[in-house]
Order: C-alpha cells, then structure tokens, then sequence
C-alpha cells in the first residue's frame, strides 16, 4: 500500500515506517520537525515536512504521493503539559486531526490508522483494562485523543471512512536505528538508562505508597516494533474490509512497576542507578495493565518481545550507539 504517516519523524513513527517498508509499502512522513527529528525518517521513505493544520498541504501530499491510507500518529502526548496549556492539546490533537480528515475527504482516502492512548481510560475501575471499560480521561491529553477517537465514528457513519484507534500503553524499546529520544525527557525507560550513563545523577520514584506489590506504579510496557507490527496488521486488514474497530495495545500479563524496571535496567547495563524517593506525579494511576485480547483475536496481532530485559536491552543498545 502507499500509506502516509503523520508524525513519521518522532519515535514511534519511525519505527512503523521501518515495518512498513520492510513489508514492502510505500511511505510518505508527514510531520512539521517540531518534536520530530529531520535524521529519525528512514531512508526510502518520502518526507514532507508541514504542519497538520495545514489541510491544503496534507490534501495535495495524499494526492500527488496516490496515498491508500493514514497513519495518524503526530500529536503532542505530555500528560502535565496537556493539564497546564489545554489550548495546544485541543489545537494540534483535535483540531489538526479533523484537518487531516477534510485532506483525506478532499483526496478521497478511506482508511485511517490512529495512535490513541491507555490515558482515555483516567482512572481505570478494573484491570486487565478492555475496550469496552469506561472512558473518562483525567487530563487534556487523554481527553482530546477521545475526542478524536469519537469524531472518527460520526465521520465513518457519514462518509464511510474506516479506521482502527490503537490505545498505546506504554511504549518502549528500539530497533538497531530507531529509538526513544525527547526533549524534554519524562519517560522512565529513557531516563533509568540516562541515569546509567551518567547523563543524569539519579531517577526520581514518583512515590511508592501505591498499592501496589512494591508500592510504585505498575505499567504495561510494549516494545515499539510489536506496536508497529499492529499498525500493519491494522493497514492491511482495513483494506481488506475489516470495519472500524478499537484496540488496547500492551503485552498484558502483571506488568511491571516502577521499581522491577530500575532493577531489570541494573541487571541489563551492569551499572549503578542511582534513586531518589519523590512525591507522587499528579495524575498517575496506580496500575495501567491492557487486555489485549481482541487485537489478538480479531487481527492476529502477537507480541514476540514481552520479557522487560529484552525490551530494556534494546534500548540500551541504542542509548549507547547514539549519545
Ligand atoms: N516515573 C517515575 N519517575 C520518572 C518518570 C516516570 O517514577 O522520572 C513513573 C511514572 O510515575 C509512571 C511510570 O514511571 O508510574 C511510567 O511513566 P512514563 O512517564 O514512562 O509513562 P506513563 O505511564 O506515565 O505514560 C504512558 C504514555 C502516555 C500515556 C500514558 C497512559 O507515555 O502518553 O501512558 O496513561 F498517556
């Protein structure tokens, strides 16, 4: 398939275009650089840099690159941030989405891929967490990634546009040439590993009065190519006349807290990680766990990495081939 991707340039986004291509679809990145970074897309990949807001961009792109589908994955995805400045979580996340949605109208693509998040869920009542729990988001990141989730449903029962939304838990790991880099950073894998380098002094536990095994928060960690594979399983099924469905994404399982990735990132670079005990972060729920069995059923989709050493393994090599 010719298939373009928004955020192409970040992280995650680097790796589906990786998958993609070796899968032997075509790839247009779509993404502004202003978290992206120009050298993240894969070569073999088309690069177009604009912005999201930019509808007559996105339209002529999907156009003159015969684009089949979208994998919308550009978006702003701080959880603190999102509480402090909602304006620009509202803006690019809800407003640059339903941009893309007139572009793909206007250039008549039917198929749509979106990375949502476990955040749509806020506070979950159960655990394993499945599609069918109740959303209600605790912050201004969750709450416009639902948004757009729900804008999807009106647009495919009015223009018949059909999507997958993939709800991300926690995304980690790196391939041999992507991997996680943000600035700033605030995800624990990349800052455990920053501390093992001597990049940073020391991690900080967002507290350990949780009621939890060890009393830090547990989550569900997924490794990045995993996650990417889903995409493709999704791209590929949505053509095929698969209709619009929701997915959890994570390995499920007991996950792993805060404190078992400090030890499993010791164990993987044999070196000291220094920890300081800190205050719980505002809007953290104790435990983030998916179920992921409809993916499973309903796409085939398989998690091959879901040991916590491999996935922490991987990115410490990359860590250490790209300081
Ligand atoms: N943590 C620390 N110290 C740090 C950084 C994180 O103790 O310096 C803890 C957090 O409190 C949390 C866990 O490590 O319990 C994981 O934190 P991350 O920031 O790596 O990931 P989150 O679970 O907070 O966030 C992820 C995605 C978000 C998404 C969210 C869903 O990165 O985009 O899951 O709730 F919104």
């Amino acid at each position: 398939m010719r298939v373009m991707v928004t955020g192409g340039a970040g992280y995650i986004g680097s790796v589906v275009t990786e998958e993609l291509l070796r899968g032997g679809d075509e790839v247009v990145v779509y993404d502004s650089l202003y978290k992206g970074h120009r050298e993240a897309v894969v070569e073999g990949a088309t690069f177009v840099k604009g912005d999201l807001l930019d509808t007559a961009l996105l339209r002529e792109t999907l156009v003159q690159h015969k684009v089949e589908a979208v994998v919308h994955m550009a978006a702003d995805s701080l959880v603190g941030e999102s509480v402090k400045v909602p304006a620009k979580y509202y803006r690019n996340n809800v407003l640059g989405g339903l941009s893309l949605l007139d572009a793909m109208l206007g250039a008549e693509v039917k198929y749509l891929v979106f990375s949502s998040t476990a955040a749509v869920y806020g506070e979950p009542a159960k655990q394993p967490i499945e599609e069918s729990n109740p959303t209600q988001p605790t912050n201004p990141y969750g709450e416009t990634k639902l948004a757009f989730e729900r804008a999807l449903r009106w647009y495919d029962g009015a223009h018949g546009l059909k999507y997958v939304s993939l709800r991300y838990f926690n995304a980690a790991g790196a391939t041999e040439r992507s991997g996680e880099r943000h600035d700033p950073e605030t995800h624990l894998i990349p800052l455990v590993l920053q501390a093992a380098t001597g990049q940073r002094p020391e991690v900080t536990i967002f507290g350990d009065d949780y009621p939890t095994l060890d009393g830090t928060c547990v989550r569900d960690y997924v490794h990045v190519v995993d996650l990417a594979q889903a995409h493709i399983l999704a791209l590929h099924a949505l053509a095929k006349g698969h209709p619009s469905s929701i997915y959890n994404l994570g390995c499920g399982g007991e996950g792993y807290s805060v404190k078992q990735v400090i030890d499993c990132a010791r164990r993987v670079t044999g070196r000291e990680i220094p920890v300081r005990k800190g205050a719980r972060r505002a809007g953290d729920p104790a435990v983030l766990i998916a179920s992921s069995a409809r993916i499973v059923r309903e796409l085939g989709w398989r998690p091959t990495q879901q040991k916590l050493d491999a996935i922490v393994e991987s990115a410490w090599r990359w860590m250490q081939r790209n300081r």
